[in-house]
């Protein structure tokens, strides 16, 4: 019998142990290298020798950077390619891409316009998928963002996190780990870019608290944590439209001001200042959106030893 490699695809699909052993993990060595050159190894260099493939369907700075950085500092290293300098270009499928790479390295990333395809690349891989983003979600992202949480407010759990304009691929995964990681999730969103409904009603029915609602205000009210995204994700073609209905989501300093006193901001990034968020925020004293990007580092470090069988 053949044991299923470790994907890492959806947050929903781990169990919660999993997640906090993976938060955990990062804590840990990010802790333990502090000052040290980005390229020194880890003691335990549980990486040593990998080899991480990285497809690339979509632009990316942050994935890109942050999951060669922690491949390295793992002990392994990183071959990376856009969809569209491979074969897959040119159509060949994403099945035989999967056999192919399972023969040649140890792990594969992949950013990719379309969700179907990375669950189809998992299944034909003989080695870990990791989903880099997708139009669905974006697991790794909300890892990165926990981490960060926890680090200033400390455990998530009990908490309340207010996510604030488009029901997208990041605020899927939010939903996704909110029954996991037991914080409460506000969101508020225009009626039309609501989250994926399926998404919610997986959320309660694993007991996650997850509230919508139309008034930004109201979602974060009281709230430990504001969160926000892009109005208009890659892919998207209805600019203008969603730029006008979600105008009055903007997240400001009148809204942080709703926010509980020890409110943090945070972003995915890139952020489109102006639009999204202001500059006096995601300038100000509560953001912590550089500690954020800089976790991408620690909590993909993280997510490669779960795949590689090193923690849990
Ligand atoms: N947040 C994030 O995934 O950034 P990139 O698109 O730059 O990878
Ligand atoms: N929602 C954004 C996130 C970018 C990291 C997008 O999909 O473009």
């Amino acid at each position: 019998m053949t044991t299923q490699p470790r994907h890492f695809l959806d947050l929903h699909r781990l169990d919660g142990a999993t997640l906090r052993a993976i938060l955990d993990d990062a804590a840990a060595r990010k802790a333990a290298r502090r000052g040290w050159p980005q390229g020194a190894v880890d003691a335990d260099a549980p990486g040593k020798d990998r080899v991480l493939a990285m497809i690339f369907e979509k632009h990316s700075t942050r994935t890109r950077f942050s999951f060669d950085a922690a491949i390295r500092q793992l002990g392994g290293s990183a071959i990376i390619s856009t969809a569209a300098d491979m074969q897959l270009g040119r159509g060949e499928s994403i099945e035989d891409t999967a056999k192919v790479l399972s023969r040649m390295v140890d792990a594969i990333m992949i950013r990719a316009i379309e969700h179907e395809e990375v669950e189809r690349l998992a299944l034909a891989s003989t080695i870990p998928v990791i989903n880099g983003l997708t139009d669905k979600s974006h697991p790794c992202q909300i890892l990165a963002d926990i981490l960060t949480f926890e680090e200033h407010r400390g455990p998530v759990t009990g908490k309340t996190i207010a996510w604030v304009g488009d029901g997208n691929n990041v605020c899927a995964s939010f939903i996704h780990a909110a029954p996991k990681l037991g914080y409460k999730l506000n969101i508020a969103c225009p009626p039309i870019y609501h989250p994926d409904l399926v998404d919610l009603a997986r959320a309660a029915q694993e007991q996650g608290r997850v509230e919508m609602t139309d008034d930004p205000r109201e979602a974060v009210r009281g709230a430990d944590c504001v969160i926000t995204d892009t109005w208009v994700s890659m892919g998207d073609v209805d600019h203008d439209e969603r730029i006008e209905a979600l105008e009055p989501f903007q997240v400001d300093e009148k809204l942080m001001g709703e926010a509980g006193p020890g409110a943090v901001f945070l972003h995915c990034l890139p952020a489109h200042r102006g639009e999204e968020v202001t500059d006096a925020v995601i300038d100000g004293p509560r953001s912590l959106v550089w500690d954020e990007a800089e976790n991408r580092i620690h909590a993909q470090k993280s997510i490669l030893a779960w795949c590689f069988g090193k923690i849990g």
